[in-house]
């Protein structure tokens, strides 16, 4: 299997030049933390959901999972691809995260897909970018139940629409992962709020993962 992954990131340069995925082992690492979750709900009902694709770095660890495993789920990517809303008062930190922050267009995403898989026909058909801002994306989008959900949106205001819109749609042995969570200095101190605020009362199992150290929650 290692050997199967490591062909799968190439350690190469993107088209529009960033260096996105070298071959190192906190890259490896990533890898096997996606790949990991992707196996424990391989059986579950529901598709794969990535809220925060950024670089495109984790989406493209999930697009290799599906394909490696020749799985029928699809791979949604939601994003304003126009970087963060204005932060809340949640939000201020040392990092002071600013309105446009990770901005990178739809189209840098979809080439990198294109490069990364390297299989035009699974890109095209297997994932799904959706442009905007959650607050107006999420109410209306047309998602199946959902069984894996990766949040990676920094902000207080958007982890709490992602989890408020897309929880209920996880089907239960589903996960939600999430990349803000449990950081002893939080650069993004709302993230760790909303997240906490959402899961009191709710039936979930929190667990760390062991090769990245992220914290993620199974549903009950
Ligand atoms: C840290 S980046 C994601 C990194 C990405 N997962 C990767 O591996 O490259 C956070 C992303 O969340 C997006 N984001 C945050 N809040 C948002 C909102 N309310 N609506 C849409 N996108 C949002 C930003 O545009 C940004 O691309």
């Amino acid at each position: 299997m290692i050997r199967r992954v490591l062909r799968a990131l190439r350690s190469s340069r993107a088209p529009d030049g960033a260096s996105l995925i070298p071959m190192n082992s906190v890259n490896v690492g990533r890898f096997l933390y996606f790949h990991n979750l992707f196996k424990m709900v391989e059986d579950v009902p529901g598709d794969v959901v990535e809220c925060g694709v950024g670089n495109g770095r984790s989406l493209i660890h999930l697009a290799h999972s599906i394909k490696l495993e020749g799985s029928r789920k699809h791979l949604f990517g939601f994003d304003s691809f126009e970087g963060f809303p204005e932060p809340a008062p949640e939000d201020q930190s040392d990092r002071n995260p600013q309105k446009g922050d990770y901005s990178v267009g739809l189209g840098a995403i979809q080439r990198r897909l294109s490069y990364f898989l390297d299989d035009k026909v699974f890109v095209r058909s297997r994932v799904t970018l959706v442009k905007g801002f959650f607050e107006d994306t999420l109410p209306g989008a047309r998602l199946n139940a959902i069984s894996l959900l990766h949040l990676d949106v920094d902000l207080y205001e958007s982890y709490r629409t992602c989890l408020e819109e897309l929880f209920d749609q996880v089907s239960p042995g589903g996960v939600v992962t999430f990349d803000e969570y449990m950081r002893e200095a939080p650069s993004f101190p709302g993230a760790q709020k909303a997240i906490d605020e959402f899961f009191e009362g709710k039936n979930v199992r929190f667990e760390k993962d062991h090769y990245y150290g992220k914290f993620y929650a199974i549903k009950e």
